[in-house]
């Protein structure tokens, strides 16, 4: 039998201390699904995929970061994890926390965690603590109570959660071959931007794969990156990427520069209208994954990007099932009707 996560597959590519003890859930080796409907629907002449992460096994990407934090941390003899979330985050350390016998403990942003993610968080055995802010107020005191006590931060500014999570910069190339011309995804606090960027020029050094140009896309309402300050009270519908001060911010205007790219926003209807597209095409992402995408689509409308030829790849970061809320409160009560066939008959044929 072949058990392989991201630890094991591409160990060797991967800066991670002699004392690294390998926790894995099996992550990674996600799926690169094209979506031609999609890139036709845009104006057509370009291949598109969706990098489908919500496929790992906590439901969102960071369990690429999370095995390589969890494993350097369990190599130390921690014995307890610690970090701030909108979500994925809380639920995936939870997850590799519970794998390994430590401890974790999750602060997140007082009711602005999706049920699936917080239920995560719960099943897993998380000590979960809401903090009367943001997640920004969470990510401080994580910072601030790691300096004084023995607790493993497994935020992404954990350096080997990046190094993790650049694994899926090279499953993309072992995919298509090469990088692609274009990469978009969603922007948040900005690890995963900078860790595919990380991965991609690693990629290309020893494997000439070439390098994609990076579309970073925020929410409208928690877009510091594209406003060039911090957000003190940041909105959006997509609440993983809720944030105001990005602590990897950094990273991801260099990747956007030296790929030749961009950071933009994009409204929430924009991001809960191509959630719903994607949806259309049997892929179910929650709605800040949908933003990577939504951001594509404008720039190509408004002329901004000439996609023609192009290979482009849009990562979907989280699983829909993560807020199954966002679409049941809209939804209408699905109808309700005795077991009849004249009844059924009525209904569906009609
Ligand atoms: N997409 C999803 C589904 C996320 O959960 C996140 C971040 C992002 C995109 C943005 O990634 O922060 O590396 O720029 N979620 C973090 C969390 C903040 O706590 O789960 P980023």
């Amino acid at each position: 039998m072949n058990y392989s996560g991201v630890l094991s597959r591409y160990g060797n590519l991967l800066d991670l201390p002699e004392h690294t003890t390998p926790i894995t859930l099996l992550e990674g080796d996600t799926p690169l699904i094209p979506v031609p409907r999609l890139a036709e629907d845009f104006g057509g002449g370009f291949e598109l995929f969706v990098k489908y992460e919500g496929l790992n096994p906590t439901g969102s990407f960071k369990d690429r970061g999370m095995t390589a934090a969890i494993s350097e941390a369990v190599g130390r003899q921690v014995k307890a994890v610690i970090c701030a979330s909108t979500g994925n985050t809380a639920a995936s350390a939870a997850a590799y926390a519970a794998r390994s016998g430590l401890r974790s403990i999750v602060l997140i942003p007082q009711g602005k965690v999706a049920t699936g993610k917080l239920a995560g968080a719960v099943a897993y055995g998380a000590q979960v603590v809401q903090i009367q802010g943001s997640f920004d107020d969470a990510l401080s005191l994580v910072v601030e109570i790691t300096q004084k006590h023995p607790l493993a931060l497994v935020n992404s500014l954990n350096p080997y959660r990046l190094e993790g999570q650049k694994t899926a910069a090279f499953e993309i190339c072992d995919t298509l071959g090469s990088a692609p011309d274009w990469l978009c995804l969603p922007v948040g606090n900005a690890g995963n931007i900078t860790a595919y960027w990380m991965g991609f020029q690693q990629y290309n050094t020893i494997k000439k794969t070439g390098l994609p140009r990076v579309l970073g896309v925020q929410a409208r309402g928690a877009a510091p990156l594209v406003l060039g300050h911090p957000v003190e009270n940041p909105e959006t519908i997509a609440t993983a990427i809720r944030i105001g001060k990005p602590a990897r911010g950094e990273g991801a205007l260099q990747a956007a520069e030296q790929s030749g790219g961009r950071i933009i926003a994009v409204s929430d209807e924009e991001i809960l209208s191509m959630q719903r597209r994607l949806a259309g095409e049997g892929i179910w992402v929650e709605p800040a994954s949908a933003a990577g995408l939504a951001g594509l689509q404008t720039e190509i409308q408004a002329g901004k990007l000439d996609p023609k030829k192009n290979r482009i790849v849009a990562v979907c970061t989280g699983h829909g099932l993560k807020d199954p809320d966002i679409i049941t409160r809209q939804m209408a009560t699905p109808t309700i009707l005795p077991p009849k066939i004249e009844m059924l008959e009525e209904v569906i044929l009609n």
